[in-house]
């Protein structure tokens, strides 16, 4: 069972998306405004090492002009406009959450990417994307959400064509975590189910993924959280100017947590690629 959206929201990144805008509207451009991918990268990411890791799956997804991808929760649509912007495929960005998928949809129309992207408002386990046959498959730090991983994998697998890749970036266990660790998981990153990076591989290959190759994120990734939460707080006075108070908590408190279960051992990451035969 994934969470329904309506309870998403007690994970603060979630909350208020349209906080977007003010930044936007702090560096001098209105609501209406045409708008460049570059205007928003730094706000429009929301997994680790932004654009680095768009470019890097580009290259396992081998993405190119006539491609077509599906991401699986595209959030506020970050990853979709800096693929399609730097390799001109074409993409279905596929978002659980109304609010999102809607603050994606206007940001790429903005962008003048709306030929290239796709935004569809769905659950992936619905199935929808079964039998589309894309090129290849993103998904950057969604999985976690979704706990039902043999059926998720089902849905991955059914959605690519043959020799489709696939590329999936996700958190880890490296600890099993105590009962308070377990309880921040579940209700502030809205995470139920953890595996360790070898049972990812093994989940995907029973997935009938092939050649899946994985690479430990860990370190790199507890290192980009702790300087997130660091930056943030050094900044609380200007995120309290242009977001408000309760904004400026909510994400101090989620940023500080997940940096908090990196330091403590337990998360880790997982980049993993691979292909359908
Ligand atoms: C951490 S965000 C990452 C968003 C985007 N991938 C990025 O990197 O900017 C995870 C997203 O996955 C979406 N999501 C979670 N479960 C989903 C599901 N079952 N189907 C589609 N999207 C889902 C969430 O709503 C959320 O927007």
């Amino acid at each position: 069972m994934h969470n329904a959206t309506g309870s998403m929201k007690t994970m603060k990144l979630y909350d208020q998306v349209e906080r977007i805008y003010n930044e936007l509207l702090a560096l001098g451009i209105d609501e209406e405004a045409p708008l460049s991918v570059e205007d928003l990268t730094p706000f429009d990411q929301y997994h680790y090492h932004g654009t680095e890791a768009v470019d890097y799956a580009a290259g396992k997804l081998d993405a190119r002009d006539g491609t077509h991808l599906l991401e699986v929760g595209s959030g506020i649509g970050g990853p979709a406009r800096h693929m399609a912007a730097s390799t001109n495929c074409r993409i279905t960005a596929l978002e659980l959450q109304p609010d999102l998928n809607e603050t994606a949809r206007g940001l790429t129309a903005r962008c003048g990417l709306d030929t290239n992207i796709s935004h569809l408002n769905g659950d992936v386990l619905d199935g929808g994307m079964v039998g589309k046959d894309f090129d290849g498959l993103m998904s950057f730090l969604v999985f976690l959400h979704i706990p039902d991983r043999t059926n998720l994998l089902k849905v991955c697998h059914g959605a690519l064509k043959p020799s489709g890749n696939v590329f999936i970036e996700d958190i880890t266990k490296l600890r099993e975590p105590t009962t308070a660790q377990w309880s921040d998981l579940r209700e502030k990153v809205l995470c139920s189910y953890l595996p360790t990076l070898d049972e990812y591989v093994a989940q995907l290959e029973a997935a009938g993924f092939v050649d899946v190759e994985a690479e430990d994120m860990s370190a790199s990734w507890n290192a980009f959280t702790s300087e997130r939460f660091a930056a943030f707080q050094e900044r609380r006075p200007r995120n309290i100017e242009i977001h408000g108070e309760a904004v400026t908590d909510g994400l101090e408190d989620f940023y500080g947590t997940v940096s908090g279960l990196y330091d403590e051992g337990v998360l880790g990451g997982i980049r993993i690629w691979g292909r359908k035969p």
